[in-house]
């Protein structure tokens, strides 16, 4: 649809920016902290980039005024940053660590001062690796009380100053990567656990919705959902069906979840027709219908194009490009289902994802009409090699361009009738990609570190940063 007048962003919009802990911080093991399972996880040989891994960090632990500095003279309305469980809870759960929750305390404070919203996300991935040696972490249901027990304190501690809050952060990332692929901790490759374990996270995502009603009545809480639109190759009917397998298997069959409390139809019949179904118990479908999030968090970066795949075809788990080689991904398929192929219409990143700004407005407008929920876009931005030239200058026009282009397709969603609540850009400094080490750079910030060598991580302004800076001033008017 085009429109003859396009609607102007809410007065009220979220302009922001988004992190997580692990990503950040580094200070890994200061102040009582105890390890998760990123901590773990990447000091095994082979698992990341050059061997790169979140102990330093862009040190935001020591250096938070500064980038909170940075963030208000940007003019940043909100700003996305995840909680390190383990900071929390060494121990996963038990005796509380009062300096980690300090730490937040001077942090949210520190944002509240320069008029900046918090908005906490509960879970970025980093279980504390205690629970993964006492009980295997996700597997077990016992991580539904102690994740719960660790999230009432946080309500407890930070719900009189911050009003949003995000539950779990992709959860179809974590489970799929964790249990699927192997790519992510705990490095297990049984699709029959990952749904295992993707079902005790929907359960545990509910539980803490519903308690997040009782301690914090005037908060807003929604799940972050890694959402990949799907597209069929063309008009072949087989091609048209693949699609929709594809966004019951792979969307659909979380967010209906979140919304409704119940599983897309075809695609429980087909983990039944598989022996892939999770152990559902007594309680578990009032549970799930009960704890309606406020909104539907989207991370948006790209779409996935699909075919037909026969029953005969092979299952393939796909090749994911961790070192900005372009071309070096490999599809990915379920036989029976579907597999992934090239978009023609598309260009890639170095990193092979798709840029697909219409492909946000597209997703927007599906989640719009399926399920009637607000959106806060809890995550979006372009990974890329940035190039620190003479005089600290980075001239990241890709990145302009790409933020650019997904802001107006955000309005064009919102001139559709979708109500957006925000939108944080990933990220507001430079920081560790989990698999992608710290060449892959997202933030509006740079910092002077390599994969191995932190330098003094010095903060430097991008070209974007200055261009983020006219469109919030200008409320999304000047793009
Ligand atoms: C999302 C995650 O999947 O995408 C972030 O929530 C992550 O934590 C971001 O960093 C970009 O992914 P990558 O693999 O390029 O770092």
């Amino acid at each position: 649809m085009e429109h003859i007048t396009k609607q102007p962003f809410p007065a009220d919009f979220l302009w922001g920016a988004a992190s997580a802990a692990y990503q950040i911080e580094g200070a890994s093991g200061e102040d009582g902290k105890g390890p998760s399972v990123w901590d773990v996880f990447t000091k095994r040989e082979g698992t990341t980039f050059g061997g790169s891994n979140g102990d330093v960090a862009v040190d935001h632990y020591h250096r938070y005024k500064e980038d909170v500095a940075l963030m208000a003279e940007q003019g940043l309305k909100a700003y996305r940053f995840s909680i390190a469980w383990s900071r929390i809870y060494p121990q996963g759960s038990g005796a509380v660590n009062e300096k980690g929750l300090q730490f937040y305390d001077r942090l949210i404070n520190e944002l509240l001062a320069n008029d900046i919203q918090p908005v906490i996300t509960l879970y970025h991935w980093d279980i504390p690796q205690a629970l993964m040696d006492r009980y295997g972490g996700w597997e077990s249901r016992q991580v539904i009380e102690d994740f719960d027990a660790y999230a009432v304190t946080l309500f407890k501690r930070y719900g009189d100053r911050v009003r949003y809050w995000v539950s779990l952060n992709e959860q179809n990332y974590f489970a799929a990567y964790g249990y699927e692929t192997a790519l992510h901790p705990p490095g297990v490759q049984d699709r029959k656990r990952m749904y295992e374990v993707n079902h005790i996270a929907n359960l545990a995502n509910a539980r803490v919705i519903q308690t997040f009603r009782t301690h914090v009545p005037d908060g807003l809480i929604g799940p972050s959902f890694a959402y990949k639109p799907y597209y069929p190759l063309n008009a072949n009917p087989a091609n048209m069906l693949a699609f929709e397998n594809s966004e019951d298997l792979n969307n659909y069959f979380w967010m209906d979840i979140y919304a409704w409390g119940r599983y897309p139809k075809a695609a429980w019949k087909y983990l039944e027709e598989h022996g892939l179904t999770p152990t559902v118990q007594e309680g578990d479908w009032e549970l799930l219908a009960s704890a309606k999030p406020d909104f539907m968090g989207v991370n948006y970066y790209r779409t996935t194009t699909v075919e037909a795949h026969s029953l005969s075809g092979k299952f393939e788990a796909g090749e994911k490009n961790t070192t900005g080689r372009k071309g070096s991904t490999k599809h990915s398929g379920i036989p029976g289902m579907f597999k992934t192929v090239s978009n023609p219409f598309l260009e890639t990143t170095n990193w092979d994802w798709e840029i697909d700004p219409q492909g946000l407005r597209i997703g927007l407008r599906r989640i719009m009409n399926r399920y009637g929920l607000p959106v806060f876009i809890t995550e979006n931005g372009l990974g890329e090699f940035d190039k620190l030239e003479e005089g600290d200058v980075i001239r990241d026009e890709y990145r302009i361009d790409y933020l650019r282009s997904h802001i107006a397709a955000i309005q064009d969603a919102i001139s559709d009738g979708v109500e957006v609540i925000g939108y944080c850009s990933w990220s507001f400094t430079d920081l560790l990609s989990w698999l992608n080490g710290y060449q892959k750079r997202y933030g509006f910030v740079y910092v002077d570190r390599d994969e191995t060598d932190a330098r003094e991580l010095r903060r430097i302004r991008k070209q974007s940063y200055y261009w983020y800076k006219q469109v919030i001033q200008s409320n999304g008017g000047q793009l």
